[in-house]
């Protein structure tokens, strides 16, 4: 019978507990537990407990072995999820009042709205945006294409999430009538009504290792990025290569609103800063803002798709500075598009697609490429065809399998989707879990396959 270490003390006495720490602290960025071995030790030893793992090299071993599962684990007992709806009442008053109306005016030629809740724990956060923009931006919206990406690193909070259930506890600072309005009572609880949930989307996404901005995972070209209270627990070296992530991640103009602790002109210098009544907010601002169209001359769009779908846990390369904005230089040919995608500038990623078909016309990566930017362009027929001709031309290019899967999963085709992830399934059986995709970003067969096995579940097809 295996033994496992009997108390924390036991597993901070381990040799490995420190080699352990360190792996926690650069998977998760949670600096905080630098100086906190007895929490660390606590949680670790319980995970020990359950996993049957006899000492911190076994567990080790553990936390590099299975997918990503026992890590995945690990995080969802080390995450502090702390949150309400509507925390921080002030900033909630500054999207009201100034950001979103700035927001909505500059976008009325292309009638979307993008905002990242990043670090949304189990969801109050981005529904608490959703009821705000229902309730008090809702005529002007109609017909837009919202989306608020939701991502957190713990994905039981992410499965909480969905769920949308909510204790007493989370309401503490609504007004009774929001919830009474926006929620239906399920025993002691709160069910989120669904018509607050359909902009929302929640995914996985880890901002210490999954490179941002990036078009694979949906995660680029935001007007509004919220990320409150996530920052507080990494160093000063993690925020100050996350801080330049996320100004390339915004549009030209697009405001990024941190936590009310959070504030620091040095660290945000590359913003404008914008002081509101009770907080400051940090926009980017790269040109002077073009003149604003009116609203007679705005083209009637399709009415907006269903928000985006959970990404594949993502690869785990080191936090990247922000990427030039020219393309870089490499023999890929999909480096300048990609660089444009990324900045958010689909038009241009679109047109260099285009000029890349000239050349590359029988080149599955380039009509797979050209397919996820249409879809961020709003032109579902000409993405869906462009991903179809990906998999024509070569259907073991196990990418564009995948992405046909989310897109059609979107557009609420279960069957297709079904299809497309078992395909996935298919084509990643004979390659080794390690092997990684160039086009992806780095994600490994093993986590795209964890990825197409959750969606066949959601879909209800295992
Ligand atoms: C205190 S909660 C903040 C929730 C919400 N933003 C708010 O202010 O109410 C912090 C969240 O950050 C998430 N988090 C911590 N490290 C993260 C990382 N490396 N990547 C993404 N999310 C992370 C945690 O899982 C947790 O849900």
């Amino acid at each position: 019978m295996t033994t496992v270490p009997a108390s924390a003390a036991d597993v901070v006495a381990d040799p490995f507990f420190r080699r352990l720490k360190a792996l926690v602290i650069e998977t998760t960025g949670m600096e905080f537990y630098a100086d906190k071995d007895d929490d660390l030790a606590r949680i670790v030893q319980s995970r020990m407990a359950e996993t049957g793992a006899s000492d911190c090299a076994v567990y080790l071993e553990r936390l590099f072995d299975e997918a990503g599962e026992e890590m995945d684990a690990l995080v969802a007992e080390l995450t502090i999820g702390e949150t309400y709806f509507f925390r921080h009442k002030e900033q909630f008053d500054a999207l009201r009042e100034q950001v979103l109306p700035a927001v909505i005016e500059r976008n009325l030629s292309t009638r979307r709205l993008r905002i990242w809740s990043a670090g949304c724990a189990t969801g109050p956060e981005p529904y608490s945006l959703a009821i705000l923009l229902k309730r008090e931006f809702g005529e002007q919206l109609l017909g837009w294409n919202v989306s608020i990406i939701a991502t957190d690193i713990n994905q039981k909070f992410l499965a909480r999430a969905r769920e949308g259930r909510y204790d007493e506890w989370a309401f503490r600072s609504v007004p009774e009538v929001i919830r009474r309005e926006c929620f239906t009572v399920s025993g002691r609880q709160w069910v989120i009504r669904p018509e607050y949930r359909s902009w929302v989307n929640f995914q996985y996404h880890n901002l210490i290792k999954s490179r941002f901005p990036s078009i694979l995972d949906n995660i680029a070209s935001f007007d509004i990025i919220i990320c409150r209270n996530v920052i507080i627990y990494f160093s000063r070296a993690t925020i100050e290569g996350l801080i330049p992530c996320f100004h390339e991640a915004l549009v030209d103009g697009g405001w990024l609103v941190m936590g009310h602790a959070e504030p620091n002109s040095e660290l945000f210098k590359a913003f404008q800063t914008v002081s509101c009544t009770g907080t400051v907010l940090y926009r980017r601002m790269d040109a002077p803002p073009p003149p604003v169209p009116q609203p007679a001359s705005v083209p009637v769009l399709p009415p907006p798709p269903k928000p985006a779908v959970l990404a594949p846990p993502r690869p785990r390369p080191l936090p990247t500075p922000a990427r030039p904005a020219a393309a870089e230089p490499s023999g890929d040919v999909l480096a300048e598009a990609r660089v444009l995608a990324d900045r958010g500038d689909w038009e241009a990623a679109a047109k260099a697609c285009d000029a890349l078909l000239a050349g590359h016309n029988l080149d599955s990566r380039v009509h797979f490429f050209r397919g996820l930017v249409l879809e961020q362009l709003g032109d579902q027929g000409e993405a869906e065809a462009s991903l179809r001709r990906a998999i024509y031309l070569d259907r073991h290019n196990v990418l564009p399998h995948y992405h046909l899967g989310l897109f059609l999963w979107r557009r609420d085709d279960a069957v297709g989707a079904g299809r497309s992830f078992r395909n996935v399934q298919t084509l990643l059986e004979r390659l080794p879990d390690a092997h990684s995709f160039a086009d992806g970003d780095g994600i490994t067969v093993a986590q795209l396959r964890e990825a197409a096995d959750m969606h066949l579940k959601l879909i209800g097809t295992p």
